[in-house]
């Protein structure tokens, strides 16, 4: 015979349980899909594809701006661009073109649309974070079409600080296959 005491011993086992297993699955459904990760030089870039749009995170050790681009034909020229900055303690994240080898600017100043659908920059423990959701193929003439499959060359740059006018500090290019 069960004496009560295991009884209750034995209920709360499987009260237990039953919570445990439903903490599991409420984390398992609340994870992230996993991201790519590619290293160029001080730069970490991670990404994935979800549906029409490209996630993507980049990251640096640095006290200044970062910035990733896309397929540039020379330098930075014809790259998209999004670059990050912490600014009075806000993050500004900026859909930009390369409008030149050296040179960039915001697409909505060259005759395009801000596409970014979502965008955050932080910076903590010398570290600068910027985190993005872009459209693969926005149609917008100062984006580039991003194809799941090709391949994409990256550039990657980062100032010494969150001016990001200034010319970068560190520099890096990848060739990857998206
Ligand atoms: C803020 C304005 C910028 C200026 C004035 C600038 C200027 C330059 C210059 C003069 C070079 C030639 C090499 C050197 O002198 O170091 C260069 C190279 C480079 N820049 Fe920038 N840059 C700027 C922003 C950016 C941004 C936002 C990115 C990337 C997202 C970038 C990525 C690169 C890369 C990857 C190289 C090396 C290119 C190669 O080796 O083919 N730059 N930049």
């Amino acid at each position: 015979m069960i004496s009560r005491r295991a009884a209750v011993a034995a209920t709360a086992l499987c009260l237990a349980a039953v919570f445990t297993f439903g903490q599991d699955s409420a984390a398992a459904t609340s994870k992230e899909p996993p991201m790519k990760t590619v290293i160029a030089g001080k730069f970490t870039f991670n990404y994935r594809i979800d549906g029409a749009n490209l996630v993507a995170k980049v990251s640096c050790k640095t006290n200044g701006w970062i910035a990733v681009g896309f397929n540039p034909k020379s330098a930075m020229q014809g790259a998209n661009l999004i670059l990050g900055s912490v600014i009075d303690g806000k993050a500004v994240v900026s859909d930009e073109f390369g409008d030149g080898m050296f040179t960039h600017a915001p697409d909505t100043v060259l005759g395009g649309t801000n596409n970014i659908i979502a965008g955050d920059c932080t910076q903590a423990s010398g570290v600068t974070t910027l985190s993005f959701t872009i459209p693969l193929d926005s149609g917008d003439p100062k984006d580039v079409k991003l194809v799941p499959g090709a391949k994409v060359k990256l550039i990657f740059a980062t100032g010494a600080t969150n001016d990001i006018k200034k010319k970068h500090k560190d520099d890096a290019t990848k060739t990857i296959t998206l």
